[in-house]
């Protein structure tokens, strides 16, 4: 079994792309787990599934079936052989997310096929209770926290680079209403999991968060 580096942290903190960086550096496979609760509620949706209907959510979830395959330095997911991409990274897709991982069924299946992982390598993974619930025995948990209007003006950038048009307004709207359901969740809320380290993104550029990620897990 591989180490794990466990990177949480709030929506749009830089998770993403230090994380990248980081497994590029070592030499190690990243891991998107947010990724996998947007396949499953872009699934839900597909399917005509009520994403508020807690029930139905959790009869579907154990029906979405994932294939996980090693590809440059990530985990690549696929469904039914197709390759997501921005598909999950629309504004409805943003606007249900929450709720689909509030569900405590798919929080379940999802952090099983997490701990499958580590069989595949080495990984840095990054999410909201990856140090907290997925990995709570994990010596690197790392927690990244950012002030919100930083993290909507970079998230606006993303958005428009995909052809997501929105006002800073309504990204920084969207943001905080995920954030606010993710940490008010009964099941693995989006936390500061004890003993993690906190680094703050706020003023930092994503080398020195880079830098100082590989830093404290050289320290441990
Ligand atoms: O990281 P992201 O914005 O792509 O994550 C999408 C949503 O998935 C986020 O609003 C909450 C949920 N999520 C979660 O509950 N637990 C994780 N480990 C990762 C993401």
């Amino acid at each position: 079994m591989g180490y794990v580096i466990c990177i949480d942290g709030p929506a749009a903190s830089g998770k993403s792309t230090v994380s990248r960086a980081v497994a590029r550096k070592l030499g190690i496979l990243y891991v998107d787990s947010g990724a996998l609760y947007r396949i499953m509620t872009w699934q839900a949706l597909l399917h005509g599934i009520d994403c508020k209907d807690e029930l139905a959510v959790s009869r579907f979830c154990e029906t979405v079936a994932v294939d996980f395959s090693v590809s440059a330095e990530r985990i690549a997911y696929s469904v039914g052989g197709v390759e997501p991409g921005d598909q999950i990274r629309t504004p409805e897709i943003n606007a249900n997310v929450s709720p689909v991982s509030a569900v405590p069924a798919v929080r379940a299946r999802i952090t099983g096929w997490l701990r499958e992982l580590p069989k595949l390598g080495n990984l840095i993974v990054e999410g909201r209770d990856i140090g907290s619930a997925v990995y709570p025995d994990s010596p690197f948990r790392i927690y990244l926290d950012c002030d919100p209007d930083e993290r909507s003006r970079r998230r606006l950038a993303e958005d428009l680079q995909k052809g997501f048009c929105q006002t800073q307004e309504q990204v920084k709207a969207s943001l905080l209403n995920r954030d606010r359901i993710d940490s008010s969740r009964k099941t693995a809320p989006l936390k500061k999991a004890d003993g993690a380290i906190v680094i703050d993104t706020t003023a930092l550029s994503i080398d020195q968060v880079v830098d100082a990620i590989i830093d404290v897990t050289r320290e441990k």
